[in-house]
């Protein structure tokens, strides 16, 4: 590398670290280009991309079809506010509805903005619709969760990072172990006031944990026995992900309020949305909740794009695929290795367990050693490693990809 070189990654990393919060620990890469499964640093070396901005680039980056969405938009008209009818997003309500079977969608921009939305939209229907008593609502969630991080959300998080010195935390949410519906269902048994379970299908950023055959399906039996809404928070597994339209559709389960981010947009412009059927979303009233840039001609346009991608494509199915022949072929090396311990996940959300504490820096070492060998990935919690790769990749790309993660993983054993 040159010294000219050296220094564009440097510069760059250098301006991040003084002028802005130090909010993150990113691995230090510096990209500046992206094209399907492929990223591209400022010195021109070309990455497979495995985390796909935490399953938001399900569609690749740069999507043709959602980049020409997005410019041709950009020409025409970018944001009126909700103060006035845009003549887009009608379409992608009525698209959308239709593409996951509700009723109605709420657009707003985040994920959690998204969770934020579903917690008002259940609250509401509890008092409304429910008849719990005012402001005695409680949501169920699980241990571990993460549903993003504003202030109520962290309120019911367990992470010390992301919680602590954050008070004084919103009341109103019980929390019970996840995957376990003997504690689910006696807390739905010992309260009157329960208003949701708010759930992930799979627990991505803990670590991609994937709760037992059957879990959700049956959690949503005993939701409906207790009138309490499944909440299904999709953010990270939805949109093909996992192999599925959605992970819920694993068990055939269709949850009361769905939540989804991310991949919405293939990556290309910040969209989220929650759906509910006429029955809990006619809750909400004008005023009741709202942003300004939420159901923008933008972002319309570029999620309707996104979401034809993604069935054109057949992405669910090449996700559910490639994610046997990942799972299968890190199997057979954990069979003999010594440093990893094993490999969990559904269609291509996938993550390794490294063998050292959850406190060591294995994980991390490995993942700068990937970097080096071209693909780029990045522990979750301490010492699991999580990959996601874009759902557009081939069968002989991911073999290419698995051969660099087992020959990476060979020079620390
Ligand atoms: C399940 C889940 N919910 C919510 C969020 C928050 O999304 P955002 O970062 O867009 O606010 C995330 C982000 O990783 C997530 O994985």
């Amino acid at each position: 590398m040159s010294v000219a070189q050296h220094t564009l990654s440097q510069e760059a990393m250098a301006l991040e670290n003084k002028y802005g919060a130090q909010n993150y620990h990113p691995l230090p890469v510096v990209l500046s280009r992206g094209e399907g499964v492929y990223v591209w640093d400022v010195e021109g070396r070309k990455y497979y991309d495995f985390l796909s901005a935490y399953s938001s680039v399900n569609q690749g980056h740069c999507h043709p079809k959602i980049v020409e969405a997005l410019t041709e938009q950009a020409k025409k008209l970018t944001l009126t506010s909700r103060a006035f009818y845009n003549n887009v997003l009608g379409k992608y309500e009525k698209f959308t509805t239709e593409y996951f079977g509700f009723d109605k969608l709420l657009p707003i921009n985040t994920g959690v903005e998204a969770v934020e939305t579903a917690i008002k939209l259940c609250r509401k229907w509890a008092y409304e619709v429910k008849g719990i008593d005012i402001n005695e609502a409680k949501i169920i969630v699980c241990k571990n969760n993460f549903h993003g991080r504003t202030t109520t959300v962290v309120s019911f998080s367990n992470d010390p990072v992301a919680r602590k010195h954050f008070g004084p935390y919103t009341p109103g949410f019980i929390k019970i172990e996840y995957d376990n519906l003997q504690e689910l269902e006696e807390t739905l048994q010992q309260n009157n006031d329960i208003a949701g379970f708010l759930v992930e299908p799979i627990q991505g950023e803990a670590g991609v944990y994937v709760p037992g055959d059957g879990y959700l399906k049956r959690a949503k039996e005993l939701c409906d026995k207790h009138n309490v809404l499944f909440i299904a928070d999709e953010v990270q597994t939805g949109i093909a992900r996992t192999g599925k339209l959605l992970a819920c559709d694993h068990e055939n389960v269709k949850p009361d309020i769905l939540i989804l981010g991310k991949a919405l947009s293939g990556g290309v412009y910040p969209v989220s949305a929650v759906l509910a059927d006429n029955e809990i979303m006619n809750v909400i009233h004008p005023g009741n909740h709202g942003s300004t840039f939420g159901g923008n001609p933008l972002a319309a346009s570029v999620a309707i794009a996104a979401l034809e991608v993604i069935r054109d494509e057949n992405l669910a199915e090449n996700a559910g695929k490639l994610g046997v022949i990942f799972r299968d072929r890190m199997n057979e090396y954990i069979r003999e290795s010594s440093i990893c311990k094993l490999v969990r996940g559904k269609g291509l959300l996938n993550a390794i367990v490294i063998n050292d504490t959850e406190e060591g820096d294995t994980a991390w070492q490995i993942c700068l050693k990937l970097r080096d060998n071209g693909l780029l990935a990045k522990p979750t919690h301490g010492n699991i490693i999580r990959f996601a790769p874009p759902l557009v990749m081939t069968e002989s790309q991911l073999h290419e990809c698995i051969d660099i993660i087992i020959k990476t993983l060979r020079e620390f054993e």
